[in-house]
């Protein structure tokens, strides 16, 4: 499948965009292996989190879907999974490879975890490496999937400096942590999305986070409770860099996510001139949210501040668009990181930038893009959904129609893109052929 998108100035308007990823996908496993009921709403229906609530179907959670964004989940408790009968595919989802990889290894049954092509290929040792040491024993090929995660293993609590800043990570030595005795504390070179604590918190379990570090002591129960999932920015950045590409566009996306740990793109958009409005900000459960509200702006190109890129992880496909876009130059520096996402971002971005005339120059960890103009033609997703998302705003823009090509993968993050992109008046059609879904 692929998408065409031809240029057209955007109308504006107000739009909300599905649930959060991340909070969805901790939402399905604390809720599976909580002491009673947890009802989600606002749940992200897309592919990865999909994977996620199969896999523990399979481990025996009864998991009833109430409407498309609500869910009822049976919580087995905390040793209540079961063997699953078969391999766990998590599909496109690093996120639930790893986490569940933390959650698994307390268990006393063996699992072993699959995905498809592009999972297959994200390094899986910077998990593998901190939960052998509290005693996991998982088995990979090389450090990459599948997992082989051996179970009845004693877990002990581990003092751990995280070598990459990754919330992944954390996450799964926490919830392996639930396992452990005694306490694990874990330091990181840089803030990631706290996502896990906090509703591990709401639940009951009791977490010191100072500064960079994070302890908790093992074997607390985790208790059942309602959680509601705020829009994900993740997601919304699609719109809100539309929404200041167009001219004379104001755009209000509702009810999104704005934990701190989580909005580096609406600072580093803010650095490079964008008129970005944060309002109606309430707490929603145990997560900020608040509308968001941009107007067309003129961007300028920047040097992204390093210590924001932890904190903007997954918007840096869409910061190569905004930096094309922006009058001078921008530089992306200690974003090594995006060679080891869905894609190589990196180069998925580069490549599609230049073909579309846009001056690219890559390093190992960085790029330093030329802003202009951005010309019509056609650019390859790599199977990535961000990548492809990417490319669809910077199509609102360009000098002639852009086709997308492979952009299948947009389901597993941001189901009704097209849809939430139409409704603000981007001209962008799906074209189905004979070969959509597979890469060249
Ligand atoms: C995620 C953390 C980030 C992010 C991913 C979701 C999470 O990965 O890129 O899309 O839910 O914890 P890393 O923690 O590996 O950077």
């Amino acid at each position: 499948m692929h998408y065409l998108v031809n240029p057209a100035p955007l109308g504006g308007g107000a739009v909300a965009v599905p649930g959060d990823k991340s909070i969805s996908h901790r939402a399905l496993m604390l809720g599976a292996i909580g002491d009673g009921e947890t009802v989600v709403r606002g749940f992200l229906q897309g592919e990865d989190c999909k994977a996620t609530l199969a896999a523990l179907r399979s481990m025996g959670v009864g998991i009833d879907l109430l409407d498309a964004t609500t869910l009822r989940i049976h919580g087995v408790g905390m040793h209540g999974l079961a063997a699953p009968p078969a391999d766990l595919d998590l599909q496109n989802s690093g996120t639930g490879m790893r986490l569940l990889a933390g959650l698994l290894c307390g268990q006393r049954f063996s699992s072993r975890l699959t995905g498809d092509a592009s999972l297959m290929r994200r390094p899986m040792a910077r998990v593998i490496e901190p939960l052998g040491r509290m005693g996991a024993d998982i088995g990979s090929n090389g450090g990459l999937p599948p997992l082989t995660i051996n179970g009845n293993r004693r877990l002990c609590g581990i003092r751990y400096s995280l070598p990459v800043a990754s919330a992944q990570v954390k996450s799964a030595i926490l919830l392996a942590a639930l396992y452990a005795e005694g306490e694990t504390s874990i330091n990181e070179p840089a803030p990631t999305r706290d996502h896990t604590e906090r509703m591990l918190k709401s639940l009951g379990v009791s977490l010191r986070a100072e500064g960079r570090r994070i302890s908790m002591t093992g074997k607390q129960p985790v208790r059942s409770a309602p959680v509601d999932v705020p829009g994900d920015l993740s997601s919304a950045a699609f719109l809100i860099v539309a929404g200041l590409l167009a001219p004379q566009c104001e755009l209000l996306v509702q009810g999104v996510g704005i934990n701190p740990t989580r909005n580096g793109v609406i600072e580093i958009l803010r650095c490079m001139g964008a008129k970005i409005e944060v309002e109606n900000c309430e707490m929603m459960g145990f997560e900020p949210v608040a509308d968001i509200r941009v107007r067309s702006s003129e961007l300028r190109g920047i040097d992204v501040d390093p210590s924001l890129v932890s904190l903007a992880i997954d918007e840096f496909p869409l910061l190569f668009v905004a930096a094309a876009a922006a009058a001078g130059r921008t530089r992306f520096a200690g974003i090594g990181e995006l060679r080891v996402k869905e894609s190589d971002r990196i180069s998925a971005m580069a490549e599609g930038l230049r073909c579309l005339g846009v001056s690219v120059e890559e390093s190992d960890d960085g790029a330093e893009i030329l802003g202009g103009t951005i010309a019509g033609g056609s650019v390859e997703s790599h199977g990535d959904h961000r990548v492809a998302m990417s490319f669809a705003v910077a199509g609102t823009i360009a000098e002639g129609p852009l086709k997308i090509l492979h952009a299948d993968a947009v389901d597993t993050s941001f189901p009704d893109f097209v849809g939430c992109l139409r409704s603000v008046g981007a001209d962008l059609t799906v074209e189905h052929s004979a070969t959509a879904g597979k890469l060249p």
